[in-house]
């Protein structure tokens, strides 16, 4: 709880810590609601800390039960203890410090810090959760060797795992508790430290690493789960053999272990050897998760596990830098599942969650830089612009170096850095000194906020036979960044001749350009050479920049890619910015302008028999509601481009109905489900024509559909189906949704995708549904898997309902916040965060959401992590 407002902490005032922590032994007696904590840290003053500073450590809300330097009970006065902070003087600049605290995990609601998840103890300690156990300098430049005992009732908990590798472990005779002692040899900061105990039953595994260390894999869940846990064991083994051929990377310790939690504030956690999971990403079974679980499970196991060597083996020095350990493991995820399955797939759905999440935070009130300069609350900066957009900027690093220049900066960050707390100015200077490149200009990424626009516009001179793009970039002002420097932005591209082929690219003083132009300036131009008839301009393929493209290309000009382009992104992009086009004039004028092009590139996309069924249903869905509104970008009214987006799915719906019912009939899947990349696509598509038969919302089409749900014998069958179902208010849909509760009641995970599909029905009754949901059984405000399923799906997934006329969405939010604030501050703001798109609506909404905001801002006793929100959103 604040009693002021949060104190900033600038990137700029950054000191190299006073005194360091050279091992940390914890004892930790484990117990409901009077957990004991024995901490001995061995202290020494930092050479190169400030000459005579006291040690000050963190604490959070702790209670001080003992205290003990080098073994001698401390008297009062010698030192300085308030549940938030302890403040010692000591005389020596070495000595070991004893301190003992109570912890009551029952209590913590917050999630942070030890508490209880269904009767399992576990710790999450990412960024500042550490303090919560122990009083401790808990900042990520203080790496410790860590030993922990834990010890607890045998009977509750009897399985006990820690960082590490078990040195040993046993009974306690004669008190129904035993012990397990963990040892973890490699330094690390506090973030890093996690225990777990509880009843759990273990899948086992084994893994050998490339030079032949023998590594024992343990999945733990909750007993009975067991069954739902081989994908993510399978997903672990190809993560870990997949670090090794990619990065060079190997496994460093006897065990890997993975505790699947019910209660989490995130997705997992990478504490070192013992990761911790959301269980929504780790428990799969085809009668339970979607083909979407599957994917999500696969890329969230690899990030943690790659997690072990950005972010644990290299740290970062401190929370500034998070975007050095976050945006290069999602780089890393991602390229993971890239090889794992279709590469231009996974890069188009990266690219539409970038575009829905990150580029929207940046175009609002709480758009930030990849690596922040100042904060007042670091939950708050867990951002889609420190991971996405951190990962887009790796990626453009590796498209200026190319494939050979980006491996040898990694091989040279991880040979220089292991065991450092790193910043992102050792990163790339590693790149530049591996490749000779000056990467100053490229640094301005980390530092400068806001998506940059690219307009290019091209012209052919036949006479002279070349072709000349006029590109300008601008960025628009975000908070604290009024003016903006032009980038250094990797513009890949292609010439594509009428045949569908690409022309050879030359520039005028007869450079040759490897598909990628350098663009550094605000205005400039490229002249093409040696160009025969006049091309189509393929441009920023691959996504290869992260910024909003503005280009002259005509309505024929994107229907020529839509069908020739050899970089499949672009063939997407094309049938995309059709869409886009249409729906932004559509919802200006309340009726749809004329779209025969977009229907004939659709036609041939789905018709097209060469194309991956995956491929095509990305294709064919049409950009989301919260996508078009930031193409609109500002005076949104979320009815107008709502029925826009409707109007010209009927359209499609009624065009293309010879096709979708041949596609349909076409990619049944028979036989047993198997989560595969094809047979998820073949799934994918089938669901999409599906959808596109349902839309007239005749009897004979509902009909269809319950039959398919019915039919189903796996998840995304019966979810997609039910998703299908869920837009039409019908006898059917009622019929569905009712057989799938009954069917999953005791399935929360399940459930949640019920409440989730629920809450995103776009009519005026969804608000009292949600209402009435949360008063079910099935639901809690206590799981943040609950919350975020039915409150989060209305605020971030229903646009026409969150932000209805008459503010009543609004309303709802922030009481919900407001309830929650008191509980688990972590979770109450980022259901705040849904607010970010305020600004852009127009005037009568914006007002009543300012006013829902400033209700917020002005309540009594709120969360540094919620005033946060609220503060920067008004802002
Ligand atoms: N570091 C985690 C990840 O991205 C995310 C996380 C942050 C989890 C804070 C918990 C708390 O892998
Ligand atoms: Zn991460």
């Amino acid at each position: 709880m604040r009693d002021a407002e949060p104190q900033p902490v600038r990137l700029a005032d950054y000191r190299p810590p006073d005194w360091l922590v050279d091992t940390v032994d914890l004892d930790i007696s484990l117990h409901p609601s009077a957990t004991r904590v024995v901490a001995r840290l061995a202290l020494r003053r930092n050479p190169e800390g400030e000459a005579g500073a006291p040690v000050v450590l963190d604490g959070d809300g702790l209670v001080l039960v003992r205290l003990a330097l080098d073994g001698k009970p401390a008297a009062g006065g010698a030192f300085d203890a308030s549940p938030d902070r302890l403040t010692l003087t000591p005389s020596a600049d070495r000595f070991l410090l004893e301190v003992e605290t109570l912890l009551d995990p029952t209590a913590n609601t917050q999630l942070m810090g030890l508490y209880r998840t269904g009767g399992t103890y576990c710790t999450q300690c990412e960024p500042e959760g550490f303090r919560r156990i122990t009083y401790f300098p808990d900042r990520s430049d203080v790496l410790a060797v860590y030993t922990t005992r834990i010890e607890a009732d045998r009977d509750a908990a009897p399985v006990l795992l820690g960082n590490g590798n078990l040195l040993r472990n046993g009974p306690i005779a004669g008190t129904g508790r035993h012990y397990a002692v963990w040892h973890d040899p490699w330094p690390k900061p506090s973030y890093l430290f996690a225990l777990v105990g509880g009843r759990l039953a273990k899948v086992p595994g084994h893994f050998v690493t490339a030079s032949g260390r023998p590594v024992d894999l343990g999945i733990y869940v909750e007993e009975g789960k067991q069954d739902r846990a081989g994908y993510a064991m399978d997903a672990l083994r190809r993560s870990m053999r997949w670090d090794e051929t990619a990065f060079g990377r190997e496994y460093d310790l006897d065990v890997f272990n993975i505790v699947a939690v019910s209660d989490f504030n995130m997705g997992a956690m990478e504490n070192k050897g013992l990761n911790v999971f959301n269980d929504k990403y780790v428990l799969a079974s085809p009668e339970t998760a979607t083909d979407a679980d599957y994917a999500n499970i696969e890329a969230i196991i690899a990030h943690e596990y790659f997690h072990n060597w950005t972010g644990n083996r290299i740290t970062c020095r401190d929370w500034f830098q998070l975007c050095l350990k976050e945006g290069l493991t999602v780089f890393r995820d991602q390229e993971f599942s890239a090889d794992q399955r279709s590469r231009p797939v996974k890069r188009i759905a990266d690219v539409r969650l970038l575009k829905a999440q990150q580029f929207v935070e940046d175009a609002g009130p709480l758009a930030h830089p990849v690596r922040p300069e100042m904060y007042r609350e670091i939950n708050n900066f867990y951002t889609a612009t420190v991971y996405e957009k951190g990962a887009e900027v790796v990626r453009m690093l590796k498209a200026l170096l190319g494939e050979a220049g980006f491996r040898a900066g990694m091989d040279l960050y991880f040979a220089r850095h292991d065991g450092d707390a790193a910043t992102i100015e050792d990163f790339l200077a590693c790149f530049a000194e591996a490749t000779g490149r000056d990467l100053a200009h490229f640094a301005l990424w980390y530092a400068q906020s806001g998506t940059p626009r690219l307009d290019v516009a091209g012209s052919y001179d036949e006479a002279a036979g070349t072709y000349r793009l006029d590109v300008v970039q601008s960025t628009p002002p975000t908070p604290g960044q009024p003016t903006k420097a032009p980038l250094l932005i990797p513009l890949a591209l292609g010439l594509v001749g009428p045949n569908g082929h690409d022309l050879p690219l030359v520039l005028a003083d007869g450079t040759p350009v490897e598909g990628v132009l350098e663009v550094t300036q605000e205005k400039q131009s490229f002249v093409f050479t040696g160009v025969g008839t006049r091309p189509v301009a393929s441009l920023n393929r691959g996504f290869s920049a992260s910024v909003n493209l503005v280009t002259d290309l005509s309505t024929d000009d994107l229907v020529f890619l839509a069908a020739h382009d050899r970089d499949p992104f672009n063939r997407f992009d094309a049938i995309q910015a059709l869409a886009v086009q249409l729906l932004k004039r559509g919802a200006a004028e309340g009726t749809l302008p004329p779209h025969a092009a977009l229907l004939d590139a659709a036609r041939r996309l789905l018709e097209d028999g060469a194309l991956d069924p995956a491929f095509k249903a990305q294709a064919l869905a049409l950009p989301g509601e919260n996508e078009i509104a930031r193409e609109i970008g500002t005076q949104v009214d979320p009815d107008a481009v709502h029925a826009a987006r409707r109007a010209l799915r009927r359209a499609l719906a009624q065009a293309l109905t010879d096709g979708f019912a041949a596609t349909y009939a076409a990619m049944d899947t028979p036989g047993p489900y198997r989560p595969d990349a094809a047979s998820a696509g073949r799934r994918a598509l089938r669901t999409l024509s599906l959808d596109y038969l349902t839309v007239p919302g005749t009897p004979d089409a509902l009909q269809r559909a319950l039959a398919r749900y019915r039919a189903a014998d796996n998840m995304t069958d019966r979810f997609g189906t039910l998703a299908v179902l869920a837009q039409h208010d019908s006898p059917e849909r009622r019929e569905a949704l009712d057989d799938f509760y009954v069917r999953f009641e005791k399935d929360p995970l399940v459930i949640d995708k019920w409440l989730s599909l629920q809450a995103q029905i776009p009519e005026a009754g969804t608000l009292d549904r949600v209402r009435a949901l949360m008063l079910l059984p099935v639901f809690s405000m206590s799981n943040p898997n609950r919350v975020r399923a039915l409150v989060g799906a209305l605020a971030t997934g229903n646009p026409t309902q969150f932000n209805r006329p008459d503010g009543a969405g609004y309303d709802f939010l922030v009481d919900v916040v407001l309830t929650l604030d008191a509980k688990n501050p972590q979770l109450a703001s980022r259901l705040l965060s849904a607010f970010k798109t305020w600004r852009q609506l127009e005037p009568k909404r914006a007002a009543l959401a300012e006013r829902a905001l400033r209700k917020v801002a002005d309540a009594p006793g709120l969360s540094d992590d919620v005033a946060d929100i609220a503060l920067r959103a008004l802002g």
